[in-house]
């Protein structure tokens, strides 16, 4: 027999405290992963940052440490204003050569960690700052993580007018592509989400469909994976 007592604690009829974790809201389990990627600035850094509900986390929990580092190269007009609100500094990429570190989240991760970038719209400006970057430290919480990527539908920003054309290459390849009408990327382009597909090749994914000719980029992070995942789970962080 089992007595409630506090949240979080039930006591046998022997009076001993067993204890179990308590519900972790996604949001917190989000907030968990981002507060752990502080760990790997260095002062006066110049940090790369992506955009999302995770990294709104990060940029708040970096307001608390401007003085430590040098400003912020930020992937999107969100997170411009975002990081300007908290008087962070946010440098222009061209002015300041490669990061040491680049922090964002993803809509699906696997072991491997590869992602799907996107569903924000912010993906081409993600990849470049993730690319000028020596880390690229990736932050979620443990929903996000899966064996095989595509139940997310894979975002593509598209040429305006090559949208219909891209569609079709996708289609042709086993994609189901929908436009996501009234989107309008900070590049001023469209994005295609691809329904239906089962990434068994990443990399190789990624390479074909960055071939089509109007695509811009696929929200694939495979050729430059991340290279740290922190996982925001109810028991803590766990780092792959
Ligand atoms: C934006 C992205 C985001 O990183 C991705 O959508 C995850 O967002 P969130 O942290 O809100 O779950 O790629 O383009």
């Amino acid at each position: 027999m089992t007595v409630p007592a506090q949240a979080g604690t039930v006591v046998s009829a022997a009076r001993k405290p067993l204890q179990f974790p308590l519900a972790v809201h996604p949001d917190d389990r989000k907030k968990r992963a981002a507060h752990a990627a502080l760990d790997y600035l260095t002062d006066g850094v110049v940090v790369g940052v992506g955009t999302g509900s995770t990294v709104n986390h990060f940029i708040d929990a970096l307001a608390g440490i401007r003085g430590r580092i040098a400003g912020a190269v930020s992937s999107s007009e969100a997170s411009t204003a975002r990081l300007g609100a908290t008087g962070i500094e946010v440098l222009d990429l061209n002015s300041v050569g490669s990061l040491e570190l680049y922090v964002d989240g993803a809509d699906e991760a696997t072991a491997h960690r590869h992602l799907i970038k996107g569903g924000g719209g912010a993906l081409t400006r993600e990849k470049i700052v993730a690319a000028a970057s020596r880390r690229f430290v990736c932050i979620v919480d443990d929903s996000k993580l899966v064996d095989v990527l595509g139940r997310f539908p894979l975002p593509v920003e598209v040429i305006p007018m090559a949208r219909s054309f891209v569609a079709r290459q996708l289609s042709m390849r086993g994609g189901r592509p929908v436009w996501r009408e009234r989107f309008v990327t900070d590049n001023g382009n469209h994005i295609l989400d691809v329904h239906n597909l089962t990434i068994l090749d990443p990399p190789a994914l990624e390479s074909e469909i960055n071939q089509i000719p109007g695509v811009v980029t696929v929200g694939l992070f495979a050729r430059r994976p991340a290279d740290v995942l922190l996982i925001g789970e109810a028991a803590g962080v766990k780092r792959l």
